[in-house]
């Protein structure tokens, strides 16, 4: 890093120490990471007497939080450091809510598709990683994300723009009629990769689907930019045409889970490769930027936190589809060494800030700025050959978190039933489960439409 190299001994000057991340060395990498995400958990009380276990305090949403819980896992599974384990274990099974899916009462008010997705993808990640199960009395990671995934299903939407899930649950939500990238990424990572895990075929269609509707809608456009949403008011014929880290990531690693599962089908193939080669726009000079807010300094509090979800997501996809182990490995390492310069702040002059292009602390604190740095730090020991590299397991490779293909569907905020797999001679009865409910709350259940239309 030519620019950290420069702004070095000004920073020793000015605030005494930083993250110096040697990235060709697993040792330096991991003292990096642990130092991090130190930082990191001191953000979080949830397990301190008389909080709530899962929660980050104001301002951050409950969907970051599982971004987080996912980024500490991801953390265990590359260093072993199972310091925030219980923690972490503690915090995902709190917050599963009385269906467990996810859904916990005191955020279905406002919980959107992908705050149910980020929490769904952290259990996802725990079964692929093989994360401590927990007791068999309680829910199991596979069973978690399959209730989520289970429901996204019940949501697809054909009544506007062709399909797709709307980026809210529930009618009273601003955002209602917004059908958006991220909530169908989350939707299309997770089938990508129960897909793979479990072997069902049935996820796999399910993922083809989300990505042509994406596609046909053109939030994926001829060169695999992935643009935010559009709003089905009008069809979705207008693009809002923002492009974020972890759209880029969540799309590309679902195609690596795809593109692994069948075998390393061309198609999924062509698909890596376009997204990573529009992802270009999220680097400069090698380093990660959220390009449509950080350089303007417009970033919100959960933008702070994708560039996190990114560079995992690039991590893994090394790992999955390895053609593009070279095109990554360099970008993970630049990104991590900027990152760790980016954290000098602070009394400890190790709190990271946000901006890593300048190699240098940017004078911002935060869980999202914390969370990208690590996340950065973490990934980049992909690239070191001494360190372990960590396949994700299946079902059939060891991983032992038990399943259950039927979970979540029979959540009462989502109608009675998977209607798309339901037998034919239930289907009456789930339809008028369906009106009823609909009258109480309002919810659209797609895949009832779907069925009644098969
Ligand atoms: C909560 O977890 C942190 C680690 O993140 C730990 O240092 C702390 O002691 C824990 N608090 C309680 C009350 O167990
Ligand atoms: C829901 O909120 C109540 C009141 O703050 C709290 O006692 C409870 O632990 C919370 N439950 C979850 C799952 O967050
Ligand atoms: C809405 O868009 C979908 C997908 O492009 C299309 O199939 C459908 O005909 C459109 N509906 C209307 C009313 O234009
Ligand atoms: C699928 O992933 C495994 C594990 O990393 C890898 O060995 C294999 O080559 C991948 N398959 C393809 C088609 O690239
Ligand atoms: C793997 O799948 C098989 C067949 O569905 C099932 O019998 C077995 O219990 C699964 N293994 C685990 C560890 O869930
Ligand atoms: C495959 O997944 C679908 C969708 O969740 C489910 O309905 C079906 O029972 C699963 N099949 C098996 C063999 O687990």
């Amino acid at each position: 890093m030519r620019t950290s190299t420069l702004l070095w001994p000004v920073l020793l000057a000015q605030t005494g120490t930083a993250i110096t991340v040697d990235p060709t060395s697993s040792d330096s990498l991991k003292s990096a990471a642990s130092t991090v995400a130190h930082g990191l958990m001191s953000f979080y009380n949830g397990n301190d007497t008389g909080e709530t276990p899962g929660l980050l305090p104001q301002p951050y949403f409950w969907w970051e939080a599982g971004g987080m819980f996912m980024t500490m896992i991801d953390y265990w599974s590359r260093t072993g450091d199972d310091t925030y384990n219980d923690v972490v274990t503690q915090a995902l099974l709190f917050q599963v809510g009385t269906n467990q899916d996810f859904m916990p009462v005191n955020q279905t008010k406002d919980e959107g598709n992908d705050d149910q997705g980020f929490w769904g993808m952290a259990a996802m990640l725990a079964a692929e990683t093989n994360f401590e199960n927990p007791p068999s009395d309680q829910p199991q990671w596979l069973a978690l994300a399959q209730a989520v995934f289970n429901e996204m299903a019940s949501r697809w939407d054909p009544s506007t723009c062709g399909g797709g899930l709307r980026w809210q649950i529930f009618t009273f939500n601003t955002g209602f009629t917004y059908k958006n990238s991220i909530a169908n990424g989350c939707f299309f990572n997770l089938g990508a990769r129960l897909a793979r895990y479990t072997g069902n075929a049935t996820y796999a269609q399910w993922a083809e689907t989300i990505w042509n509707w994406e596609s046909a809608i053109g939030l994926i456009d001829g060169s695999y930019n992935i643009y935010d949403g559009a709003s089905d008011t009008d069809n979705c014929t207008e693009i809002t045409r923002l492009q974020w880290t972890y759209n880029a990531g969540i799309y590309l690693h679902g195609a690596a889970n795809m593109f692994n599962y069948t075998k390393g089908d061309p198609t999924w193939q062509a698909r890596i490769a376009g997204v990573l080669k529009a992802a270009d726009i999220f680097f400069d000079n090698n380093i990660m930027q959220e390009q449509a807010c950080e350089t303007v300094g417009t970033c919100d509090t959960d933008q702070l936190s994708f560039k996190a979800y990114f560079s995992a997501w690039l991590a893994q996809t090394t790992v999955l589809a390895p053609f593009t182990f070279s095109t990554i490995a360099p970008l993970l390492a630049t990104s991590a060494t900027a990152a760790g310069a980016a954290c000098s702040g602070g009394s400890t002059g190790t709190t990271c800030g946000f901006k890593w292009t300048s190699s240098s602390y940017d004078g911002t604190t935060g869980v999202g700025q914390q969370m990208s740095a690590l996340g950065a730090i973490n990934s980049a020991l992909i690239q070191v050959p001494q360190a372990k590299a960590v396949v994700p397991v299946t079902n059939s490779t060891g991983g032992t978190s038990q399943g259950n293909a039927a979970a979540g569907v029979t959540a009462p905020d989502v109608g009675p039933a998977m209607a798309m797999s339901a037998p034919v001679e239930t289907k009456d009865k789930v339809a008028a489960g369906f009106l009823t409910f609909a009258v109480v709350s309002g919810v659209i259940g797609g895949s009832v439409f779907m069925a009644l239309e098969s």
